[in-house]
């Protein structure tokens, strides 16, 4: 197994103090900080933007992995690319077509960024079989996304286990990353099933141990 990455996800963090937080996860063994941004249209609910993003870039230099929960992902993937973010991950959905989603992905890593795409827990994973060899991440969304604190979703556990095979059969690179509901309980379960990235929001901000509670998802 390929070794394990922690992406704590600002969403769950206290915003009038962004920078202790982001010095307490600099403590931890986490390497990327998940950043969600949500329009109030593709997702319920509005978060933060690329100014935000461009502040927090300065403050550290973890691995900046940006969550487009947007309607016009290739409206703004290159303010984000702009302001910091390493990774910029967009939703399937957003399209629903194989060329439109690889013309974005081709966009943004002429930008300089790496790339991913989202799927939703009722979306199958078959569509997005195609596009893997082309990305470099894979996000698989255990809660319908808009919220932190939601309650992890099984059945991602089954497309976590069928993207490992496809990926290792046909010895591609992308990672597969998975987003809600994630503690020390669900998150070696998607270990095991063959996850590399876990992002975790509310399990980890709020709580003065993070740095703990980041060491014991790598149990
Ligand atoms: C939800 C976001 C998540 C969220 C996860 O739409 O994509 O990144 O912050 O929060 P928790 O870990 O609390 O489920
Ligand atoms: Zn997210």
């Amino acid at each position: 197994m390929a070794e394990l990455i922690v992406a704590p996800s600002l969403l769950s963090a206290d915003f009038s103090n962004l920078e202790r937080e982001i010095e307490l996860v600099k403590k931890s063994k986490a390497k990327w900080i998940h950043f969600d941004v949500m329009d109030g249209h593709f997702v319920p609910n509005i978060s933060f933007g690329s100014k935000v993003l461009a502040d927090v870039s300065k403050l550290s230099d973890l691995f900046l992995d940006v969550h487009l929960m947007i309607t016009d992902p290739d409206k703004y993937a290159e303010t984000f690319v702009r302001a910091g973010a390493d990774l910029i991950t967009f939703h399937y959905e957003v399209f629903d077509d194989y060329d439109v989603c690889l013309e974005l992905i081709q966009k943004i890593k002429a930008l300089g960024a790496q790339v991913g795409i989202s799927v939703k827990p009722k979306t199958v994973t078959n569509a997005v079989l195609p596009l893997l060899r082309h990305l470099n991440l894979i996000l698989v969304m255990s809660v319908e996304p808009g919220f932190g604190g939601q309650k992890f979703q099984e059945q991602a556990l089954s497309k976590i286990r069928d993207l490992r095979k496809y990926i290792d059969r046909n010895h591609l690179k992308c990672l597969i990353e998975v987003d809600g509901g994630i503690d020390e309980f669900t998150g070696p379960r998607c270990r095991e099933a063959g996850v590399d990235v876990l992002v975790a929001g509310s399990y980890l901000f709020g709580h003065a141990d993070l740095p703990e509670r980041v060491e014991r998802l790598f149990e």
